[in-house]
């Protein structure tokens, strides 16, 4: 079977006002009723394809999340809480070894708790593309056509199509947040993809290459399973563990180096949901491009985003710019300039 594993550890601190640490972007209905980590949930809760859902994040957040999946009736999800953060790769290795505990061919797919995904059926059918080859031993990544030469992404260099796998096509290269020119160079050549940040796993294949590539990893996240404590629907890793693992991503530890890294195409709408204006880009614009949510007012006003989830706002005027109000803050930028909202963030943590 194929067991969803959902990654809910990021503080996605340039959505601030509403992301906040206590309150994550993925916990936060961005685009709709439903939260980020619910959508999520929700397209592999079905029981004919894949087994239970494990969700992996901090033990801050573990009531919030437990609330979130039962509105949605996920029923047998396993929620394993961390002290703090130790990155991604130590996250996958701890659910490969939990559920190849009960089924040593397992596959995981892992994914990020934070995406916006348009597509349900065509994700799921990417998903099944990749499966033969996954069982088969491969680590499947799904790419996604790039529109702009983002630093912020792994990128993907296409290799021969698999003859045995229809779909799959080899990785002739990995390259996790390149640099600029690299990013420029590569947009150009149109022989790579973004990595989405979604992987199908044979656990024990990943396993294996994490002893190759990350023994530390792979030994703290052992001792991490083996001492965790259970705490009601809730699998506590030990800390001591945890704390003694490096702090590294799945891709730097493990994609970059493998030989095992396949590719299938995502032909399904993917948003990484990473700032203001992704949300901009996504929402439902007036006849001059302002998206508007909640009480939030605009007039001579064009390709804006403005929010209020308390006070109204209104602005006059105004061009290109992105205003978030919350009950006790409010954010003001340019939307070029939205990456910089977690300088904002670290400013304002160090005043504090
Ligand atoms: N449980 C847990 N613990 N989850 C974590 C941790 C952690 O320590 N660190 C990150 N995550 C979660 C995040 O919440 C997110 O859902 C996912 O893992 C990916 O982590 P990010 O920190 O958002 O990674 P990234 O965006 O910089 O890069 C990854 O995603 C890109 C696509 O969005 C890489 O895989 C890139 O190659 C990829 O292009
Ligand atoms: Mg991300």
């Amino acid at each position: 079977a194929i067991y969803p594993v959902l990654l809910s550890g990021g503080a996605g601190s340039r959505l601030w006002p509403l992301s906040r640490e206590a309150f994550p972007k993925q916990l936060l209905a961005l685009n709709g009723p439903k939260t980020l980590l619910q959508q999520a949930a929700g397209r592999t809760n079905d029981a004919t394809r894949f087994g239970p859902l494990t969700v992996i994040a901090n033990v801050e957040h573990r009531f919030v999340i437990a609330e979130q999946l039962r509105a949605l009736k996920v029923e047998n999800a396993k929620i394993v809480l961390e002290s703090e953060g130790r990155n991604t790769a130590f996250a996958a290795a701890v659910a490969a070894l939990l559920t190849s505990r009960s089924d040593p061919d397992a596959l995981i797919l892992v994914m990020p708790a934070d995406h916006i995904i348009g597509d349900t059926t065509a994700f799921l059918k990417a998903v099944e593309a990749g499966a033969e080859a996954a069982r088969s031993g491969r680590l499947v990544l799904f790419g996604v056509q790039p529109t702009e030469a983002a630093t912020g992404y792994g990128y993907i260099k296409r290799g021969e199509a698999y003859r045995d796998f229809a779909g799959v096509s080899g990785v002739a290269q990995f390259v996790e947040k390149p640099s600029q020119s690299l990013a420029d160079q590569y947009l150009a050549s149109n022989d790579y993809a973004w990595n989405s940040g979604i992987f199908l796993l044979h656990c024990a294949t990943f396993l294996a290459e994490l002893q190759t590539f990350a023994p530390d990893v792979l030994n703290a996240a052992s001792t991490a399973v083996g001492d965790a404590v259970e705490d009601m629907d809730f699998l506590r890793l030990s800390p001591e563990a945890l704390a003694s693992s490096p702090s590294i991503s799945i891709d730097h530890a493990v994609m970059e180096k493998t030989a095992l890294a396949c590719v299938v195409a995502a032909e399904f709408p993917w948003t990484d949901v990473g700032s203001w204006s992704a949300l901009w880009s996504l929402g439902d614009k007036d006849e001059t491009g302002n998206v508007l949510v909640g009480e939030a007012f605009a007039l001579e006003s064009s390709n804006s985003y403005l929010r209020s989830e308390g006070p109204a706002i209104a602005a006059y005027g105004v061009e290109d710019l992105i205003i978030v109000a919350t009950p006790d803050a409010v954010l003001v930028t340019p939307k070029k300039h939205d990456q910089h909202v977690k300088s904002l963030v670290d400013l304002l943590r160090n005043e504090e």
